[in-house]
């Protein structure tokens, strides 16, 4: 059975109470629990993190990227500055894909910029939870084919 990691970076904690209409009027918790059903349905295994520290999101690839299959992460301000993340993404040697419940490409000019982008397989913008159920449904085939 793949593992995929669902990460989460800062201030996604907050959504449903942060500016639902850009991100929607779920909160992190329902997203996860629909993840959690569609990933059962897909046979897929997911294990959730969510901070609001770089360092901690950093810890945690190094800690479980090596034992896992794929990487779904919305890193959130990090995407646009974080050389770090990008670089544990590099280092533990993970299939990754972005995700972004806004468009970034529609907003603020610095959101335009994704510094993690390069090193992930691909990047899903501006649909908003739906985003992490297309990447989810990414990771549904062979090993060998991620
Ligand atoms: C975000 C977009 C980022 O620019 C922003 O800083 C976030 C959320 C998104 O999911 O649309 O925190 O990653």
């Amino acid at each position: 059975m793949h593992r995929i990691l669902i990460v989460n970076g800062p201030n996604l904690n907050l959504l449903r109470q942060r500016e639902p209409e850009t991100y929607g009027s779920r909160s992190l918790d329902e997203i996860n629990e629909r993840l959690t059903a569609h990933a059962g349905q897909l046979g897929l295994d997911v294990s959730f993190f969510q901070s609001n520290s770089e360092g901690e999101i950093i810890d945690y690839l190094h800690r479980e990227g090596f034992e896992a299959d794929g990487l779904i992460i919305n890193p959130g301000a990090f995407t646009h500055y974080s050389y770090a993340i990008r670089d544990a993404i590099v280092a533990v040697n993970l299939c990754a894909v972005e995700v972004h419940l806004s468009n970034i490409y529609s907003r603020e000019e610095f959101r335009h910029k994704s510094v993690i982008a390069p090193v992930c397989r691909g990047h899903i913008v501006g649909f908003g939870a739906e985003g992490y159920i297309m990447a989810l449904s990414f990771f549904n085939k062979p090993k060998g084919d991620i």
